[in-house]
Formats: structure tokens, sequence, C-alpha cells
């Protein structure tokens, strides 16, 4: 990484080496035997945007051995959904087809309230409302899914508390980078997050639980596997998949709203603000005129429409293995391939609409009662 990068759960800046990452955090990279295992799941995990892991070949060993398995992935919920927040569900839902297990997804209203220096109390609150409607609408399963939010299930605290007593405070300024000036929040949060990740274990028994979340936030669960054997506790230590960041349609590493409104989109866009979004914005690979595209064809590696057809929106291997020939030969232009898109995000919208309509109805089906 170069030196003016900043790399914490609540910064990401500059370029990032995920090789290094991994060799830093001391994880593991997804081999070949665990890439047999996930080759017909969702295309996040079978082509490659996971690409490393702590103890998931345990995790798949427990479920093959019969074991009570499950997954948990949280939500910080700072503004309304876009599509790269919705990478660690999309695979906790793969996995929950794939294993029919718990699915454990916590709303950290809290965090997001602490790090962001204008959101107030109400509006985190209710952007986790809204936040937990996109993710019921992606299809989980109720009675085997479990979401609650940090300020509305106050019962979490007592878990928190357990936790935050076998936590030092300088072992969590190390970790995340903490500065003097940071509010109190930032430095209890982290017992916060381990208590969402040992919950499953608190609630259900000892078991394993598998946290598939972007690599950012592998701090915190390097400090919950620390803690988790603790006699305190006696848990399991999680298991995690880590993911790297999804481009934003400027090409930039981290799909963020910080940048522009522009560079996202968002699960509420409509069709026309998709189309006008990505024919103006989305990073292209093709050439700058028809006659030279023609003759060199496109680049697909830089190319943001051809990315996101990749790691969200064509799962058919040959129907993905054609439009990238057709792109680097020249035969499909950059305004085609772009159609391609526009019509599988705005497909994809439409019914995610009426999903969330009828997610306010099934809402209570999901939200963690014990
Ligand atoms: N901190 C995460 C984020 O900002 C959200 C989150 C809350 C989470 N609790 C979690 C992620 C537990 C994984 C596990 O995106």
């Amino acid at each position: 990484m170069k030196k003016e990068s900043t790399f914490t759960p609540w910064e990401v800046k500059g370029e990032i080496n995920y090789e290094k990452l991994i060799k830093d955090f001391g994880t593991s990279q997804i081999d070949e035997k665990i890439k047999k295992k996930i080759q017909k799941l969702h295309p996040l995990l079978s082509r490659g945007i996971y690409f490393s892991h702590r103890d998931f070949d345990k995790w798949l060993d427990a479920y093959a051995s019969g074991k009570k398995i499950s997954v948990l992935t949280g939500r910080g919920p700072s503004e309304k959904m876009h599509l790269g927040h919705l990478v660690p569900f999309l695979v906790a839902k793969s996995l929950q087809d794939e294993f029919k297990c718990d699915v454990f997804i916590p709303i950290s209203d809290d965090e997001k309230f602490y790090v962001k220096e204008n959101l107030t109390y109400e509006n985190a609150i209710k952007f986790g409302e809204e936040n937990i409607l996109d993710i019921i609408a992606l299809g989980f399963k109720p009675g085997k899914t479990f979401i609650f939010q940090d300020f509305i299930y106050t019962d979490i605290y007592k878990y928190a508390a357990r936790i935050a007593k076998r936590m030092t405070y300088s072992t969590a300024k190390a970790t995340f980078g903490l500065k003097p000036e940071n509010n109190i929040g930032w430095s209890f949060y982290p017992a916060m997050q381990a208590a969402h990740i040992l919950f499953p274990q608190f609630e259900k028994g000892k078991h394993m639980t598998v946290v598939p979340v972007g690599i950012d936030q592998d701090p915190f669960i390097r400090l919950t596997r620390d803690i988790a054997e603790h006699k305190d506790f006696n848990f399991m230590k999680p298991a995690a998949l880590h993911a790297k960041f999804i481009p934003s349609l400027y090409g930039e590493t981290k799909m963020s709203s910080s940048d522009s409104e522009n560079s996202v989109i968002y699960l509420s866009d409509s069709p026309a603000e998709v189309k006008n979004k990505i024919n103006k914005y989305a990073f292209s690979g093709g050439k700058a005129t028809i006659e030279e595209h023609r003759k060199y064809g496109g680049d697909t590696n830089v190319d943001v429409a051809f990315q996101y057809l990749r790691i969200f929106f064509e799962p058919d291997d040959k129907k993905l293995a054609q439009i990238e020939k057709d792109y680097k030969s020249g035969k499909l232009l950059t305004g085609e391939l772009k159609k391609i898109l526009i019509d599988k995000i705005n497909n994809f919208l439409a019914e995610h609409k009426k999903r969330k309509e009828q997610a306010k109805k099934d809402l209570n089906k999901f939200l963690y009662k014990r």
C-alpha cells in the first residue's frame, strides 16, 4: 500500500494490494479445494470476488459432518443502499440456500451514529428500518433469518458488556487506529460488533458461524476470534469470508457514495437514472472511436459495465464468456455492452421493488425475538 492510503473499517483510501492484505492480516487464500465446493454458488464466490477466508474449510467440514452451522453478516445503516452494499448479503443468501442454515443480520445503527458526525439518532434508526426491507427483498428465508437493530433490540447490550470486559482499550486503539479526538462510542463499538458475531452462539449454543464481509472488516473478526474461546464464553472461533471491493462506476477501488451520487447505483434508482448513470459515468474499456474499437477491441479488465456483469448480473458462464470475447474482438461496442447491463440492472431493480413492498408485510417474520 502507498503511504497516503488509509485502511480501516471506516475509511478506505488509495490502492489496495489484496495479496499483501492476506499476509498482513494472516488470513488464508481461498484455494482450489474450497473453490470446488463453492463453484455453483453466487458469482461473487465462484468468480473470486471473495478471495480470502479464516477457517471456512472448518465451517464446510462442520456442515459435512452434520453439525450445526450458521451465517452472520451485518449492515451499518448510514444511507440508502446501493449495489456495493449487497455483496455480503447476496453471499449470505447463497450460503443459506445451499447449506439450509440460519442467517443472522445485525444492523449497527449505533456504529454509524457514532462515526458519522452528521447522522442523527433518528435517521440512523430510519435508515436501518429502510435497509432491512432491502435486505429481506433479496429472498432470505423467513423462520431461518434473524434481523435486529442495535438501537431497537437493546437486549444485545448484555452480550456487548460481557465482551467489553475482556477487551482492553489499547487493543481496540491499535486494531482500529482510534484517535484521541474520536468520541468514546468508537472505542466501545468493537464490543458491540463482537457481540453480533458471537450472537448465534450466545443464543443457540456453541457452533461454527461464518461471517462474509469486506476485507476491511477483518479487524473485528480478529478481535472476536481472540476472545471467543475465553472461559467466560467457551465458544468456537467464528470463520470469515473476505471480499474485495466493488469498483464504483468511475472505476475507483470502492463503490462509495461519499465521492458522488453518480458513481453508485442505488436500489431506489429509476430505470432512467440507471440508464443515464451507466451511459454517462460507467468507466469504459472501449476505444475512443468506433473504427478503433472495431480494430483493437475493448479492455474487459477495466470496463466497469463488464465487471458488474461478471460480479452480479450475468451468472451464466457461457454467456459471460461470449460477451467477453465479443467485446475484446471489437464486435461488441461499448454502447451495446452498456445496454446489456442497463437492461439487467433495471430488471433486477423492478423485481426488487416488488419484493420490497412484500417485505413490508413480512417484516415481523424476520425481526429477531427471543
Ligand atoms: N460494521 C459493518 C459495516 O459497516 C456492519 C456490521 C455490523 C457487521 N455488525 C456486523 C458486519 C457483524 C459483519 C458482522 O459494514
